[in-house]
């Protein structure tokens, strides 16, 4: 395709920014981006988190730029871009990975909740996005990587919503792609299977209806918890090998639009593409509700493939 352009790969000095540094996988990301050369913004939405953040990369021997950003506050998304555009004199990465989680029947998921979700999880992504775009626009060069989820292409057991808003993202990621594309800017989208980090203990955010004993969904809800916490468990998925994606999505010379990290995540992934529709249903979901339906009457059931963080 002459003419167009082809942008180019990110290199040893160039800005990224990282959104939910504090923690997990955009800890890990910032580190892993920092010790590979890149001079890189990693951001907290919580100004409290700044000094365990800095003492973690001076422990790891890594330099990082730290920032507050808050992905609910178009304020602080734009003090944060501004400030490392007049530092750099621009941005070439952008981590989307800052997010909450959502967990419990969609009965159960108050509005408030369902709002505070989308606010962070979508339209925080795509506000921070659209702050950087115009930079990376006249630079002619730029990436976008988006982490969504397996989730965000097979819906997990009793995470509806917060699949919902996996789903959101990869739509925006793929269309994004097809915009950008021609100004040499790329948009990736990285999908982990379950890894345990903290997404899973203190940001589990269970909806507060779904702890509710009187819930309809009670039992069902916390049997399907039950398997997704030993998939947790037994997942050997690590916040590096997200990171480890994410570097390459930034680095690669022609860098793929989805990166599939895990192998639980990986097959889900396959068997949704190549089964056909009705055998996967009939497979995958039937097998997961008749699971989770055999462990709320109490019969040990096992786990199955994957699960959503
Ligand atoms: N762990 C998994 O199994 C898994 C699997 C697939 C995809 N993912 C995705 O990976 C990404 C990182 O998740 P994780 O596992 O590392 O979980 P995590 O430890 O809960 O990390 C999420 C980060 O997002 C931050 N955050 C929340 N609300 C924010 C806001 N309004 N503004 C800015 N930052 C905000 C949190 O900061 P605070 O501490 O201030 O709340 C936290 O540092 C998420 O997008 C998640 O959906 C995770």
């Amino acid at each position: 395709m002459r003419g167009i352009n082809r942008g180019r790969p990110g290199q040893p000095g160039d800005a990224v920014i990282v959104t939910g540094s504090g923690t997990g996988i955009g800890l890990e990301t910032s580190l892993h981006l920092a010790a590979a050369g890149f001079r890189v913004y990693a951001t907290v939405r919580n100004p409290d988190q700044r000094a365990g953040l800095a003492a973690t990369a001076s422990e790891r021997g890594v330099e990082l730029e730290i920032l507050t950003l808050d992905l609910t506050d178009r304020t602080s998304i734009a003090a944060a871009v501004a400030t490392v555009v007049s530092e750099t004199g621009s941005v070439f990465g952008l981590v989307n990975n800052g997010g909450v989680g959502l967990r419990g029947y969609t009965e159960d998921c108050s509005e408030e909740e369902i709002r505070h979700l989308f606010e962070t999880n979508v339209l925080g992504t795509i506000a921070v996005t659209q702050a950087v775009i115009p930079h990376m626009r006249k630079a002619g060069c730029g990436r976008i990587v988006t982490v969504s989820s397996v989730g965000g292409r097979v819906p997990g057991f009793g995470v509806t919503m917060y699949c919902a808003s996996k789903f959101a993202q990869e739509g925006f990621g793929e269309g994004l792609a097809q915009e950008l594309a021609p100004l040499g800017i790329q948009s990736v989208i990285i999908e982990p299977g379950i890894i345990k980090t903290t997404r899973w203990s203190r940001h589990r955010g269970t909806a507060a209806r779904a702890n509710d004993p009187s819930s309809p969904y009670h039992e069902l809800f916390w049997a399907s918890e039950a398997i997704a916490d030993k998939l947790v468990e037994r997942s050997p998925t690590r916040p590096e090998h997200v990171a480890s994606a994410i570097g390459e999505a930034l680095s690669a010379k022609q860098p793929r639009m989805r990166y599939v990290v895990g192998r639980g995540a990986s097959l889900v992934i396959a068997l949704r593409r190549y089964m056909p529709q009705s055998l996967f249903e009939r497979l995958y979901f039937g097998g997961h509700i008749r699971r989770v339906e055999r462990r709320s009457k109490g019969g040990g059931a096992a786990p199955s493939m994957e699960s959503s963080g």
